[in-house]
């Protein structure tokens, strides 16, 4: 595996890979949740690269980015070990080269008035930020990204429709752990008490998933906020949403494609997850 930190390195590397390149970006702290995007760029692609950029704009909460796990050697191994061909390693400088302060403003609309676009303000204009960089970067003709970031899914979607980047976007299924927690990098900074709490959110998603034909969203909704307060959560949303454009939806619509969405802290970490209905 190649490990590249400048752009005009990875440049000159890719221009031999005949545009066939999967890109799975990342801020490293990787999982089997990054394996299996992995795994399905080598599938699809002649030549996979992945990057590991924990990036600052995209952290409404400083402290938060200051405790972002940071595991690199272990990240690199699984990298090598996976069969990955580049690993693109930047330094801040590398992305930011005016400096963090100048910052391009991506126009998200709707989608940055809702959910963690109102909860995480400035986060997805940093996502889009780096995501449009990195992909600048890269020019791979397929991007994976994992369903458990939903929402962002969708911003990166529209962002590459807004530019008309070509390249395809390819969403793939949230892993989880064996108790149904959603597998993310975060995951790792719980304590062993709010490990043992935390699939509590799986567990509502399941029992809204389970009751949606005889109960209304509303009493499911209220039934699973005090369930999680209950295990010590404290819930930011837990939202009904049409699937293709996050429509907030005050009950079932079953004509539509339909996804709940939850968001909420235990101790200091902040948990999102989400299933289709
Ligand atoms: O999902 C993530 O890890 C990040 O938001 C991403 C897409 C790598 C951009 O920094």
């Amino acid at each position: 595996m190649l490990i590249i930190k400048q752009i005009t390195d990875l440049q000159k590397v890719l221009a031999k890979s005949e545009g066939n390149i999967g890109f799975v970006p990342t801020m490293g702290a990787l999982h089997q949740g990054h394996m299996s995007l992995i795994n399905k760029a080598k599938q699809d692609n002649k030549c996979v690269v992945c990057s590991i950029f924990v990036n600052p704009t995209q952290f409404n909460d400083k402290n938060d980015y200051a405790k972002y796990p940071i595991t690199l050697d272990s990240d690199i191994e699984k990298l090598i070990l996976i069969g990955t061909d580049i690993l693109f390693l930047p330094s801040v400088a590398e992305m930011y080269p005016n400096g963090l302060e100048e910052q391009e403003t991506y126009p998200i609309g709707y989608l940055d008035t809702i959910l963690d676009g109102k909860f995480r303000p400035g986060h997805f204009n940093g996502v889009s930020q780096i995501v449009h960089k990195l992909l600048l970067a890269t020019r791979p003709s397929h991007l994976y990204m994992g369903e458990k970031d939903f929402q962002q899914c969708l911003v990166v979607k529209q962002l590459i429709h807004q530019f008309n980047i070509p390249v395809q976007l390819v969403i793939c299924p949230t892993l989880r752990e064996h108790d149904g927690l959603a597998m993310s990098s975060r995951n790792m900074r719980l304590t062993t008490e709010e490990r043992k709490q935390a699939n509590e959110i799986y567990k509502g998603l399941v029992f809204i998933q389970d009751n949606k034909n005889q109960v209304e969203f509303e009493n499911l909704k209220n039934t699973v906020w005090t369930l999680l307060e209950n295990a010590k959560f404290i819930p930011e949303y837990i939202v009904l949403a049409d699937a293709d454009t996050l429509e907030i939806l005050d009950s079932f619509n079953h004509t539509k494609k339909m996804v709940v969405l939850v968001a909420a802290k235990l101790g200091n970490i902040r948990l999102i997850d989400n299933m289709r209905m």
